[in-house]
């Protein structure tokens, strides 16, 4: 009996002071508070809407939002979004028309619509704001790994 107690310490002390230890180490998204204490929200953060378009971090990404959303429905009557960025819309619009794969199924056939897996925008597409990132971004655009004096500026979101 006691040498099962002592075993089963001897395994879970150093498991628990290494989670603690690792914990530390992470970003607490919920601030240095403990949990046990409430503390009042922080303030929404500011979206970026000067209707600059962003430049993609690789050719596949999904173009982040570059303007406001605010109160735009995506639901089973309506997509406000296919309101200015569908085909037929993009004249008056000015917006920049959903690219084809938009219009296929995942077994790549072209459908005659908008495509049911692409329905949900925002499930893809994000709008950004000025957060200060919550941990450091070490990533490196595949054009400085080729040609290092060639990096694109870079404005900083
Ligand atoms: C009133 C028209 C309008 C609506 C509604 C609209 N957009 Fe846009 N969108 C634009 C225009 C115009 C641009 C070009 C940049 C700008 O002016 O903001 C754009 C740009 C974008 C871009 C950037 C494309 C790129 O290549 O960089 C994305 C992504 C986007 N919109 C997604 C959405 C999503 C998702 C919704 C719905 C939640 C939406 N838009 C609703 C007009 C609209
Ligand atoms: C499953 C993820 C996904 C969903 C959902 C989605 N998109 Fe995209 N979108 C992408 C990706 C990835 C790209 C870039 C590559 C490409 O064109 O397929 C893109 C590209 C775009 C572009 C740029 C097109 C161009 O040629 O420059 C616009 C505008 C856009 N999407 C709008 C929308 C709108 C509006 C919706 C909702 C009706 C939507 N997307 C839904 C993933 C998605």
């Amino acid at each position: 009996m006691k040498h099962g107690a002592f075993a089963f310490l001897l395994s879970v002390v150093p498991c628990l002071t290494a989670g603690v230890l690792f914990a530390q180490d992470a970003p607490r998204l919920r601030g240095p508070e403990p949990f046990t204490k409430e503390v009042p929200a922080p303030p929404m953060q500011r979206q970026v809407t000067d209707d600059v378009r962003v430049m993609r971090n690789y050719p596949d990404q999904p173009p982040v939002i570059p303007h406001s959303i605010e109160g735009y429905a995506v639901d089973l009557n309506a997509n406000k979004c296919m309101s200015c960025h569908a085909r037929k819309f993009t004249e008056q619009s000015q917006a920049p028309m959903i690219s084809v794969t938009h219009y296929q199924d995942r077994a790549g056939n072209t459908l005659g619509g908008l495509a049911p897996r692409r329905y949900v925008c925002v499930s893809c597409h994000v709008p950004q704001t000025t957060a200060t990132p919550l941990v450091e971004n070490r990533f490196t655009d595949m054009d400085a790994l080729t040609e290092p004096e060639r990096q694109p500026e870079r404005r900083r979101r």
